[in-house]
């Protein structure tokens, strides 16, 4: 059988849940994974480009060029999530040295020799801030029109917030960022918290991913149960860790998984009480164009499926 692959770049800042998107991309025969980048956001940007390193050298992925990206946000301070992630962004196990080295580029460089190089058209997925992002589209705008496929991003949300009432951490790192990308006209795929909420992990199933004999299982079961440790507190009301940038890649490897509806998604840089709230038309109330799919539901038991499957591929 031949399996039509998606080439996909992914702009990270690792992040646990970065990581996994990492893992899933690479183990997946749906997805080429042709470059990695990172962005400052979960850490600072050596530390996130580090972390990004040394997972690609314990998945055994050391030919995957990756270029460090931005330095601070587009206009605001960057504000890191060591709470959630950890000193080093990528606590909860120790991850080998690199023995490959950065690319002599930066992220928005290397996206653009790989979009160049490619006959195909390419998939951006973001899972952090979306600085790399809006630079290359303000940089590269026909190269962009030309050879992005999509964006797929994790960020944002309808009516939640995870670090003010109503604004999630990647959109908060770099608002101005994210209203760039979201007015750009590429196509969007979002992956919402309202969706990556449900993506939860439960504490039997990191147990299980501790019993799979694998290097990379034992290490991802370190980082999970300290990614645990911050969704513990009974205020998210969660059964589990929430697992949002792998709701990227698995939508790029299986759409069934997930519900979606397309709707015209914007930013808010401004409010007082909002900037860096996505502000989701649901309900068509403004007449602007539908320039978001965004996923509103999981099949929880096969997303965790396919999660275990990735794992047990390194034995
Ligand atoms: C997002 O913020 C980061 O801490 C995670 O890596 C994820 O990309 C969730 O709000
Ligand atoms: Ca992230």
């Amino acid at each position: 059988m031949v399996i039509l692959t998606k080439k996909i770049i992914l702009d990270c800042d690792p992040g646990h849940d970065d990581a996994l998107a990492l893992l899933l991309a690479v183990a997946s025969p749906e997805i080429e994974l042709k470059a990695v980048t990172t962005s400052a956001g979960n850490q600072t940007p050596e530390k996130t480009l580090n972390n990004a390193m040394r997972t690609l050298q314990l998945l055994g992925q050391t030919q995957i060029p990756v270029a460090g990206g931005n330095q601070t946000p587009l206009v605001k301070e960057l504000e890191t999530a060591g709470n959630v992630h950890g000193e080093s962004g990528l606590d909860g196990a120790e991850l080998p040295t690199p023995t490959f080295e950065v690319q002599p580029l930066t992220a928005i460089e290397l996206m653009a020799k790989v979009l160049r190089e490619s006959d195909e058209k390419v998939t951006l997925v973001v899972t952090g801030p979306m600085t790399n992002a809006a630079l290359f589209l303000r940089v590269y705008p026909d190269l962009a029109k030309e050879k992005l496929a999509q964006i797929v991003f994790m960020g944002g949300a309808m009516g939640l917030g995870n670090w003010t009432p109503s604004v999630e951490f990647n959109i908060f790192v770099d608002p101005e960022a994210a209203k760039i990308v979201l007015n750009a006209g590429i196509p969007l795929v979002m992956a919402p918290l309202n969706v990556t909420h449900q993506a939860q992990i439960l504490e039997d199933e990191i147990k299980q991913v501790g019993q799979i004999d694998n290097k990379v299982a034992k290490a991802f079961h370190g980082l999970l149960e300290f990614f645990g440790i911050y969704h513990k507190d009974p205020k998210w009301g969660f059964a589990g860790a929430p697992l949002h940038d792998p709701c990227t890649i698995a939508w790029l490897i299986d759409e069934t998984l997930f519900e979606t509806k397309k709707m015209n998604v914007d930013v808010e840089t401004t409010g007082e009480l909002t900037r860096g709230e996505t502000v989701c038309d649901y309900y068509e109330l403004t007449g602007k164009e539908k320039n978001t799919e965004v996923m509103l539901g999981i099949d929880r038991p096969r997303f965790i499926q396919l999660i275990m499957d990735s794992l047990r591929s390194f034995g």
